[in-house]
């Protein structure tokens, strides 16, 4: 049984797999409205989603299976102090896979310990986000069309953004990428993340804290939030917040085939303006998760094949 709980978990090849299926699923849904008849899926959310959740259980909901679960710790059993490996224990008897998502970094590794279906990684604190990941993958080769010789800016909360960890994972393994990272000095990339990914495997990448600087030069610029809730104090966090907004004004200095991605939720960092931009995919981007995550379940499920095939 393989569970997911980082990005590499995946290799490549599976991913351009899961990247064959996801655009399958969109060619022709109906071929998979059935092929998960009979499996459930339980989400068992410890924070706060939006995205994440609802994007998993219409991706089961559109195989035809089913789902269960929770959004908040305060309606399960871990208000009253229980583990994550007794809730896993338990719950895992009550399905089929399960996808969670908890502020704790490596509680859902703790918690694959525990159970008896696949867990994938909806989210770990500040660490690690590989479903959001495949969603960004999809995103760039069905809106670039490739993944080598990429230069891929990554702008704001680069310390707690455990998207940006991922994507960083992932994207480091094809050729010719380059990364530019941008952030206020208190907001680095983890070093963890920057030796293991970056140095290690020889990659090109740069750092400054101006958006401007490197605006004319990025083929992806990723955009993120500044992560609220992974701060000590509040006033650190409203000094921080508003470090960048992309706007129309700064668009105009960007390629004119660049890409603006965003995990969402959007706070501040992108004006409303942009979103009439056809360079800005986050919104397709969303849209991508659901498509990915139905192919994600059918592999980890056992299912590889649609109707009729
Ligand atoms: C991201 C997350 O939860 O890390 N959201 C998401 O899953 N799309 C990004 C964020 O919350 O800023």
């Amino acid at each position: 049984m393989r569970h997911l709980i980082n990005i590499l978990d995946l290799s490549v090849g599976e991913i351009d797999e899961l990247i064959a299926r996801a655009d399958d699923i969109m060619a022709r849904p109906d071929a998979y409205s059935e092929v998960c008849r009979g499996k459930i899926l339980a989400t068992l959310f410890f924070e706060p989603s939006t995205r994440t959740r609802l994007s998993f259980e219409s991706a089961m909901l559109s195989l035809g299976g089913s789902v269960l679960g929770f959004s908040e710790a305060a309606s399960s059993s871990a208000a009253k102090g229980e583990s994550v490996s007794d809730t896993l224990e338990v719950v895992s008897s009550y399905c089929d896979i399960i996808a969670m998502r908890h502020p704790k970094e490596g509680a859902p590794l703790v918690g694959c310990a525990h159970s008896s279906v696949p867990v994938i990684n909806a989210g770990d604190g500040g660490h690690y986000h590989p479903t959001q990941t495949l969603t960004d993958l999809l995103t760039i080769r069905r809106e670039t069309g490739r993944f080598d010789g990429l230069t891929i800016g990554l702008c704001g909360d680069l310390k707690f953004g455990r998207t940006v960890h991922s994507l960083i994972a992932a994207m480091s393994r094809y050729k010719g990428v380059r990364f530019v990272l941008i952030s206020p000095d208190e907001l680095k990339l983890p070093s963890f993340i920057k030796q293991e990914y970056i140095k290690e495997r020889g990659i090109e990448y740069s750092q400054c804290s101006s958006l401007d600087e490197v605006m004319g030069e990025v083929d992806i610029l990723y955009m993120t939030r500044v992560q609220r809730e992974r701060f000590f104090n509040e006033e650190d966090y409203l000094r921080l917040k508003d470090s960048y907004i992309l706007d129309a004004e700064k668009m105009k200095a960007a390629k004119r085939d660049m890409i603006v991605m965003h995990p969402l939720p959007r706070v501040n960092e992108i004006s409303t303006a942009v979103d009439s931009d056809p360079r800005a995919c986050y919104f397709r981007q969303a849209k991508y998760g659901r498509y990915i995550r139905m192919a994600l379940i059918m592999k980890m499920l056992g299912v590889d094949r649609a109707k009729g095939e």
